[in-house]
C-alpha cells in the first residue's frame, strides 16, 4: 500500500519561475486522482516532483511514513506513462514489455510470466508477437501500459497519456484504464487538462492553477460545491455564466443587475449580510436555469440569440442586458426555437454567488 504525501513543496525553475507553491497534497491508498488545471500550471512538474524526476526546491515527500525527498526514481517503484509512448519500433510486443525487466536481469521465465500476465490483463495476448508499425494507436498504448506494469509498481504516474489519440479512442481508453485501476489495486495519479477526462475517471480531482491547488474533491464535490471562481468556471461544460451583481441592501435577500432580480435562499443571504464584499459575482450553471414557453413564477422573457442542438441537449444563449447567458435543456423537453418567446428564471437554490475580490464563494468564506 502507498499514500502519497506531499507537505509544504515549492519548486522554482529560476527565482522568477515559481511553479509549485508551498502545495499540501495527500494521496490515499488505491486511490485514483487526477491532477487538472490549464496548460503550463505545473501538472507535469508535480508529477514528476512524486516520481522523483524533480527535486523540490523546498518541502519534503513522503511514501506512506518514509520521506522520499531526495530518493531516486528507480526506489520509488514508480511506473510513468506519457503521452508519447516511444515503443522500441525494432521490437515486437513481447520484447518491448520485457525489455526494462532484461536489462534489470531478471530471470527470463518470470519475464515471460509477468509479459503472458499482463497483455492478458490488457487484452494484447494475441498480440505478442506483431512490432509496434502493426498496432493501431489504441494496441500500442496498451503496450506502453504493459511495459509499466510488468514492473510490479507501487504507484501509478500518467501524464497526459490520451492526448494523442482520437476522440472515440480516447473515450475507450479512459474505461479500460479505470477498469485497469480496479483490477491493479494500486494508487494511481493521472495528469490531464481536459476538465471532462478528470471528472469522469476520478476517485478524486485536485484542480491546480497559479502554483496552488484550488480545490481538491471529488467530482461530485469540485462540481456543486466550488470553491471559487476558477474552480467554478473550470469544472463544468459548457462552463457556468457570471454575472456581475449588487446586493438590495434594504432587503438583503435578493441581488440585482440592471432591472432584473435575483432571489436569494435564506443561507446565502445570511453568508452575504456577514461579509466584508460589496462586489458580488453571481454565477449560474447553463443546465440549471429553467426555460418555459409560457410565463412562469418569477420568470422573464428574453431573446434567444443562438440554439444549438447538440443532440441530447440543445444549448441555447440570450442575453441579459450586455450579458450573453447560456442554457442547455434536454432536447424535446421545451422544443425551443429561435424568435419564439421564452420565459427563463434562476432557481434559487441553484445560485452561487462569489466574492470579486477574493473571487472566493460566498459561502466558504470564513
Ligand atoms: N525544466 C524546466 N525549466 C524551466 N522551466 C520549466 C521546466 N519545466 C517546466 N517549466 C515551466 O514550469 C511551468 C509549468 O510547467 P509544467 O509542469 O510542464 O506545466 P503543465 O504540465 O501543467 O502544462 C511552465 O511555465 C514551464 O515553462
Ligand atoms: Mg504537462
Amino acid at each position: 500500500m502507498v499514500v502519497i504525501k506531499l507537505e509544504k513543496v515549492n519548486k522554482k525553475f529560476a527565482p522568477d519561475v515559481h511553479v509549485l507553491k508551498d502545495i499540501d497534497l495527500e494521496i490515499k491508498d488505491k486511490e485514483f486522482m487526477v491532477l487538472v488545471g490549464p496548460s503550463g500550471c505545473g501538472k507535469s512538474t508535480c508529477l514528476n516532483v512524486i516520481a522523483g524526476l524533480e527535486y523540490v526546491t523546498d518541502g519534503r515527500v513522503f511514501f506512506d511514513d518514509v520521506e522520499v525527498t531526495h530518493v531516486p526514481p528507480k526506489e520509488r517503484r514508480v511506473a510513468m506513462v506519457f503521452q508519447s509512448y516511444a515503443l522500441y519500433p525494432h521490437m515486437n510486443v513481447r520484447e518491448n514489455m520485457g525489455f526494462a525487466l532484461k536489462i534489470d536481469k531478471m530471470d527470463k521465465e518470470e519475464i515471460t510470466r509477468r509479459v503472458k500476465s499482463a497483455a492478458e490483463l490488457l487484452g494484447i495476448g494475441e498480440l505478442l508477437d506483431r512490432k509496434p508499425g502493426e498496432l493501431s494507436g489504441g494496441q500500442r498504448q496498451r503496450v506502453a501500459l504493459g511495459r509499466s506494469i510488468v514492473r510490479n509498481p507501487t504507484v501509478f504516474l500518467f501524464d497526459e497519456p490520451l492526448s494523442n489519440l482520437d476522440a472515440k479512442l480516447r473515450i475507450q481508453m479512459r474505461g479500460e484504464i479505470i477498469k485497469l485501476q480496479k483490477q491493479l489495486k494500486i494508487t494511481q495519479v493521472y495528469v490531464t487538462h481536459d476538465q471532462v477526462e478528470a471528472m469522469s475517471m476520478a476517485d478524486r480531482i485536485a484542480i491546480l492553477n497559479d502554483g496552488k491547488f484550488q480545490q481538491i474533491g471529488t467530482p461530485t464535490e469540485v462540481y456543486n460545491t466550488p470553491n471559487n471562481l476558477f474552480v467554478a468556471g473550470f469544472i463544468g461544460s459548457p462552463t457556468m455564466n457570471f454575472i456581475d451583481v449588487r446586493l438590495n441592501e434594504r432587503t438583503g435577500d435578493t441581488v440585482e443587475f440592471a432591472d432584473f432580480t435575483f432571489e436569494l435562499t435564506n443561507q446565502l443571504a445570511e453568508k452575504i449580510k456577514n461579509s466584508p464584499s460589496t462586489q458580488l459575482v453571481l454565477g449560474i450553471r447553463p443546465e440549471h436555469i429553467k426555460i418555459t414557453p409560457e410565463p412562469h413564477e418569477k420568470s422573464f422573457e428574453v431573446d434567444l440569440s443562438v440554439v444549438e442542438y447538440l443532440g441530447p441537449e440543445t444549448l441555447v444563449r440570450f442575453e441579459l442586458s450586455e450579458n450573453i447567458v447560456a442554457l442547455a435543456a434536454p432536447t424535446g423537453y421545451y422544443p425551443v426555437k429561435m424568435g419564439e418567446k421564452s420565459f427563463v428564471s434562476f432557481p434559487k437554490e441553484k445560485i452561487y454567488i462569489f466574492n470579486k475580490d477574493t473571487t472566493q464563494n460566498i459561502l466558504y468564506e470564513a
